[in-house]
């Protein structure tokens, strides 16, 4: 596939950069040009929507005004923070490449694009976004909004995320940049493909470079870009237990290497007995497993259905008191027995933050 020419080049940028001064929205993040504010303003957008990220980054940046700030933090305030926004290893990361930046760096956001591609949770879309909206720097960006785009500005039948298709619309990145205010262009790639080209319906009707559009000449917009592969999802029951003890409920910081690294929440496990004596048999064997506690089952309080990647949970929640243990370290993960008002100040999953206000009675 061909890429546009030097006069489809010129007269796209013209009437893009004409339509993003009439139209650009006013969002906290480009008020600033300080690297640290793209960044981590970037890292919140990726799988996140826009109103959903800006509350996040304000509260954030307030709490961790500078990279040394955010450096020398506690992971777990960092959790906290984040709490809500998902994908929480984007929060561990973007902790660490603090501690990088400070400590390789002398606390200064690198202007190298070698160097910012080795941080922690950067891409190259990360990194082409932070260098060129803070230092103007000369780099394409392709994330959801503008693979729409350009798919569409293409007419690209195939599929964006094959090889083929990314090596294509990188090109096409590369090919539509300006020589100068490269930053405030991505931005108005971004807004273009966010309000106006759409992922259904398309505003065609109000898109500044409809004229230059193959999808739209075609008449093919609504099928292009095609849609991702639709992932095939996998029912999961899974259990989490209140485990009580003298008026305190135990947490169980999430290890490494395991979902939600870092968090903490109640005992959790999968399950897999269908009748009623077998599931408590098999409740009572795993939080032995999970935490080392001894414990008597109670009732069920609740069942919450939620989403993690291709798995479709339901998550049964029962009461439970506490008999004996822990006992030994045989390799368990850190624990808390809390009082139920800290549980507001430790960093929970969305499912464990509902349970928490339950046990809370809120
Ligand atoms: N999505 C990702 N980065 C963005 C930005 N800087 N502005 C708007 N939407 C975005």
């Amino acid at each position: 596939m061909v890429l546009p020419d030097r006069i489809w080049l010129e007269t796209f940028r013209r009437r893009l950069r004409g339509w993003y001064a009439r139209h650009a929205r006013d969002l906290p993040w480009r008020r600033s040009r300080d690297p640290y504010a793209v960044w981590i303003s970037e890292i919140m957008l990726q799988q996140t929507q826009v109103a959903t990220v800006k509350p996040y980054f304000e509260r954030f940046l307030a709490a961790f005004p500078t990279i040394a700030d955010l450096a020398g933090a506690d992971e777990h305030d960092v959790l906290r923070l984040w709490e809500g926004l998902g994908y929480y290893r984007r929060a561990r990361q973007l902790h660490r490449a603090a501690q990088v930046i400070v400590g390789e760096h002398q606390g200064e956001f690198p202007r190298d694009s070698e160097a910012v591609r080795q941080l922690p949770g950067i891409g190259r879309y990360t990194a082409g976004a932070i260098l060129s909206i803070a230092f103007d720097a000369r780099q394409p960006i392709l994330e959801a909004n503008t693979v729409r785009l350009f798919a569409r500005l293409l007419a690209y039948r195939g599929q964006p995320a094959s090889s083929k298709g990314t090596r294509l619309l990188w090109a096409m990145a590369e090919a539509v940049l300006p020589r100068r205010n490269v930053g405030l262009f991505n931005q108005a790639l971004m807004e273009l493909g966010s309000e106006v080209c759409a992922p259904r319906s398309p505003a065609c009707e109000r898109c500044p470079v409809a004229s230059l559009c193959r999808a739209r000449a075609e008449g093919a917009q609504d099928g292009i870009p095609l849609p991702k592969p639709r992932p095939v999802f996998q029912s999961r029951r899974e259990v989490a237990v209140v485990v009580r003890r003298r008026g305190r409920v135990l947490l169980m910081r999430c290890p490494e290497g395991e979902r939600w690294a870092g968090l903490w929440d109640f005992p959790r496990f999968e399950v897999h007995s269908e009748d009623a004596s077998a599931l408590a048999g098999e409740i009572v064997e795993k939080t032995a497993r999970r935490v080392g506690v001894r414990i008597a089952l109670g009732e069920r309080l609740t069942s919450i259905r939620h989403g993690v990647t291709r798995f479709r949970i339901t998550l049964d929640c029962y009461a439970a008191r506490h008999l004996a243990g822990p006992n030994g370290d045989r390799g368990l993960p850190q624990m808390q027995w809390l009082r139920p008002d800290e549980l507001s100040e430790y960093p929970l999953s969305t499912t464990g933050r509902k349970l928490s206000k339950l046990v809370r009675g809120e």
